[in-house]
């Protein structure tokens, strides 16, 4: 197995006091709602796991999956709910938990997706925002760090997904951003 050389860019420390702050805000912005955390698989698996226990505020969480169809490592624009959400949807405050948005297409779909579903309101929360590649006007609501460089791993973000175990996060020294 190759092994790749890495440089941390951030530390677990900055990762659980930021999402401490994330989970300050977002119970405080959806006090009295009915707030649903629609946590993306499998990339938001380890933040929407720390993300939740940071929200003092009652609320539900779902998982959905989405595979983008092409192949290649970006994003093709074609994309597919291979797991939909087991909760109702409709009528319901729901926030879509993301580890990364890069190009802004999975997440433009996704967004559209649940405005279709008749959620009551629809918001995007992501631990990272990369904006270089982005190829849609896509603005998250809540945003834990913005990186613009690097190929990002660690924190359940992947390489051939490897590496998602890692508590910081990490940019891979010799791979392609
Ligand atoms: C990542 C991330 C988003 C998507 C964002 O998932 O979790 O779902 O890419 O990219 P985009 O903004 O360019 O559309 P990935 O396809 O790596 O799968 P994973 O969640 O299983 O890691």
């Amino acid at each position: 197995m190759q092994h790749h050389t890495m440089l941390e860019v951030i530390s677990r420390r900055a990762i659980e006091e930021r999402v401490a702050a994330l989970g300050r805000q977002i119970s405080q912005d959806y006090t009295g709602g009915d707030l649903v955390l629609m946590a993306v698989l499998g990339g938001a698996f380890v933040f929407a796991a720390d993300l939740c226990r940071s929200i003092t505020i009652d609320c539900c969480i779902d998982f959905v999956r989405v595979a983008s169809y092409g192949a290649g490592t970006a994003s093709t624009g074609s994309i597919r709910l291979v797991q939909a959400p087991a909760l109702e949807v409709s009528g319901r405050d729901i926030l879509v938990v993301e580890d990364i948005v890069d190009t802004g297409l999975t997440l433009q779909w996704l967004l559209q997706y649940f405005h279709q579903q008749k959620a009551g309101s629809v918001r995007l929360c992501t631990l990272v925002d990369k904006k270089e590649r982005r190829q849609v006007p896509l603005e998250a609501d809540y945003v834990g760090f913005t990186l613009n460089h690097g190929f990002l791993v660690g924190y359940s973000l992947d390489f051939a997904e490897r590496y998602r175990n890692l508590p910081a996060i990490y940019t891979l020294q010799d791979a392609a951003s």
